[in-house]
């Protein structure tokens, strides 16, 4: 097999996971994400993506919660043009290359150094765009980040990975150390990391999930500065349409039953 060869296992190995769905969703016809970048970066890897199990419904759904996070990020940069963007546990997302920020932006990628090493084989650099070798529970890395910019964090996949302890101090350094801004995440109950424990692709990974988030106040009450905004309605009809009838079936129940929203959903915080 030609191209770069990837040997990660556990966490570090779901992003292949992402970036394969991703890259799926962008060759259908009607693709939402229309991510060509994810597509060429797994054209240049050397791995068997196939013992992923990582089907289209998957890639749908998958590319539906990545544009939600977009459009709120761009969003936040349509209205705070000198922002930062802080994308934790990025893998090899190409979000900065499809939201494309305006010149005033600085954007940081955080991912452990193997991943980086990685993206930095297979994406180009670009101006303001810093990438960052490190553990994001790592405290030493966020002393290179200004601290008075208005700032959006996000982080797509990553905090059921997290030690239960180490997230919310992640979160309390983050906001403690920024002037203001917002944090966006996907967030999954008890119950969503033992459906997150079975799914086939993330069991092919051998990936250990940790932290669950019952309630968005939680976050609120450890974290005084941190104010709970909205949890995102993700999976709107018009786009779950082109998923299986199964997973429509799930996401009609999810809408309207709160404890089935628990499962997995995004969250969205201001400080
Ligand atoms: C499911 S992947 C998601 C990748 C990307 N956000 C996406 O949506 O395609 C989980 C990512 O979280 C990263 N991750 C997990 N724990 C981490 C940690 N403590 N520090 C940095 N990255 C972490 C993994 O390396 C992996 O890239």
């Amino acid at each position: 097999m030609a191209g770069e060869k990837v040997d990660l296992t556990g966490a570090k190995e779901t992003m292949l996971m992402t970036l394969y769905g991703k890259a799926l969703e962008s060759r259908l016809p009607d693709s939402l994400l229309g991510d060509h970048f994810a597509d060429e970066a797994v054209r240049k890897i050397a791995y068997d993506f196939a013992r992923l199990k990582v089907d289209d419904n998957l890639g749908v759904g998958l590319a539906i919660r990545a544009k939600t996070l977009d459009l709120r990020v761009e969003d936040f940069l349509a209205r705070n043009p000198d922002a930062m963007v802080l994308h934790l546990g990025c893998g090899l997302d190409t979000r900065i290359f499809r939201i494309d920020p305006p010149p005033g932006v600085d954007w940081f990628d955080v991912d452990y150094p193997e991943v980086i090493e990685l993206r930095r084989k297979l994406y180009p650099s670009r101006d303001r765009y810093h990438l960052v070798a490190s553990s994001v529970t790592e405290p030493a890395w966020l002393a290179d980040v200004p601290r008075n910019r208005p700032t959006v964090v996000v982080a797509e996949g990553l905090t059921p990975y997290l030690p239960a302890d180490q997230g919310p101090r992640l979160f309390a350094r983050l906001v403690s150390h920024l002037a203001s801004g917002e944090l966006m995440f996907d967030a999954y109950s008890g119950f969503g990391l033992k459906l997150l424990r079975l799914n086939p692709s993330v069991k092919a990974t051998g990936a250990e999930v940790h932290w669950a988030i019952e309630d968005p106040h939680e976050l609120e009450r450890a974290i005084p500065k941190l104010l709970f905004v909205e949890e995102i309605p993700a999976y709107k009809p018009e786009h779950a349409i082109r998923m299986r009838w199964s997973a429509r079936l799930f996401i009609r129940l999810w809408r309207h039953i709160p404890a089935l929203r628990k499962v997995g959903r995004l969250l969205r915080y201001r400080f």
